[in-house]
């Protein structure tokens, strides 16, 4: 007998440079779920979901949050940005009851802390070449867990230990100390959320375990997406944590094989927000007419997101690393009125020639020229809702070139921002 039912736990991951609507599906998928589990990230995420004609933009806890009975948890992969969590708990209160029955909060999840935060804008005003970071202190925490010398939550809501972990710190390095001093209001408030959180904290990843052992039901969200993997993203331009599917088991400590369905969430064109290669950016009104229709800007820092067409090369790659067994292409209602639509289907390089497959150097790929197929586009809005032979023949065969292209399934397509805006494609 298997340690687990085989394929009790489904992934839902980003596919292109993050935002492409992670919240919105995730929060549609918890309802056949009785477990969200975020597995990597922290307070660099912005989740996006509309309740009730509310805007929710939620930056830690999961976004199954919304559905009733579900439980969230943070596993081990995430960082935890103690002081935001108090923020978004006191925002959530008003709409729903957040206990530590719904919500688990790893005890290994390491803690980014006012130092981590300061490192990052450090980093990023001294770099000539900045990553464009979302300067929330991402980086130097999962820097700190990689050199073993992190603070994690089960410390940190410990007083004594939290203390010692600070002391450490102080003998370590004068700067930090200089810190703590200068920057006392942000230490104390950093130290005053531990009291409030702490009830969240435990063993995360044993009672996921023991929850999936016992028949429970378990969706993963990624937060970022693949093209920010650490390892197999456009490095340097990156984020620090393994954002692609095999990451979820990395973090919950889960075998693979619990993972039943990797599905994957695209834009039908891509945003990217900070620097990094990106060969099929629109510098021209295209761009700008679908920035503004997609309200093209940082669910977490407010800054424009960089957008271009639907890049297939990024996509198979994306499909590859992360096993999709169906996609979802979100926000094609944003595509309606633009005109002449375009998938790039390979690039071309000036020494290497012909590209098919995404290059694993950022280098490379900003040489990168994208050669695309044009489709008819659609003048009108279409529905956000109802089946989808209301749809006129440019949207089918503008997805069905995404799925030639890409040589992926498309299970749903999202035509609104709006929780129920969205309609079903395949099975
Ligand atoms: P995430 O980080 O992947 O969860 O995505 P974000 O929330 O950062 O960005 C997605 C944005 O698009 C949010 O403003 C959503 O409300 C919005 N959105 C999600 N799905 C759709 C869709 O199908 N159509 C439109 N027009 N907006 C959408
Ligand atoms: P969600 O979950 C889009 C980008 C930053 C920067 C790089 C590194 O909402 O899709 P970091 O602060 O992580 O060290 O920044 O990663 N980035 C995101 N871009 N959506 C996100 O999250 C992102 N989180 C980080 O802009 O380029
Ligand atoms: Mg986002």
């Amino acid at each position: 007998m298997s340690y687990f039912s085989a394929g009790s736990a489904s992934i839902l991951v980003g596919a292109q440079w993050g935002d492409e609507g992670k919240g919105k599906w995730v929060d549609a998928l918890a309802k056949e779920s009785d477990i969200v589990v975020r597995y990597q990230g922290g307070n660099n995420a912005g989740h996006t979901i509309w309740v009730e004609g509310v805007k929710h933009v939620l930056h830690q806890i999961p976004s199954g949050v919304f559905q009733k009975g579900l439980i969230s948890a943070m596993a081990a992969g995430v960082v935890v940005h103690p002081v935001g969590l108090v923020d978004e708990l006191a925002k959530m209160s008003h709409v729903v009851a957040i206990t530590p029955d719904n919500l688990w909060v790893s005890a290994r999840a390491h803690v980014i802390t006012p130092w981590h935060v300061y490192l990052d804008s450090k980093a990023e005003s001294a770099s000539a070449t900045p990553i464009g970071t979302t300067k929330r202190g991402i980086g130097p925490t999962y820097s700190d867990k990689a050199s073993r010398s992190g603070l994690r939550m089960g410390h940190y809501i410990d007083t004594r230990l939290r203390g010692a972990w600070i002391n450490d710190m102080k003998l370590k390095s004068q700067e930090f100390k200089e810190h703590f001093e200068k920057e006392a209001h942000a230490w104390d408030q950093f130290s005053r959320s531990a009291e409030k959180i702490a009830r969240f904290v435990c063993d995360v990843e044993t009672r996921l375990r023991k929850s999936v052992l016992a028949g429970k039901k378990m969706l993963l969200e990624g937060a970022q997406g693949t093209l920010l993997d650490i390892d197999h993203g456009t490095y340097p331009f990156v984020t620090s944590s393994s954002t692609a599917s095999a990451g979820a088991c990395a973090s919950v400590g889960i075998s693979p094989k619990v993972i039943g369905r990797v599905i994957g969430v695209a834009k039908a064109y891509v945003t990217r927000v900070g620097s990094g290669p990106f060969p099929t950016e629109l510098h021209d009104d295209v761009g700008a007419l679908i920035a503004k229709k997609g309200h093209e800007f940082g669910a977490t820092t407010g800054r424009p997101r960089r957008c271009g067409w639907f890049d297939a090369v990024a996509f198979r790659y994306s499909a590859a690393v992360n096993g999709f067994d169906g996609v979802i292409i979100n926000k094609i209602d944003i595509l309606s009125g633009v005109g002449d639509l375009k998938i790039c289907t390979h690039y071309t390089h000036p020494t290497l020639g012909r590209i098919d497959d995404f290059p694993w150097d950022a280098e490379i790929l900003k040489a990168c020229v994208p050669v695309y197929e044009t489709y008819q586009g659609w003048d009108s809005e279409i529905p956000n809702s109802g089946p989808k032979s209301d749809l006129p023949p440019t949207v089918f065969a503008f997805l069905a070139g995404i799925e030639k292209h890409t040589g992926t399934k498309i299970l749903w397509v999202g035509t609104g921002a709006g929780r129920h805006d969205m309609i079903s494609w395949g099975s």
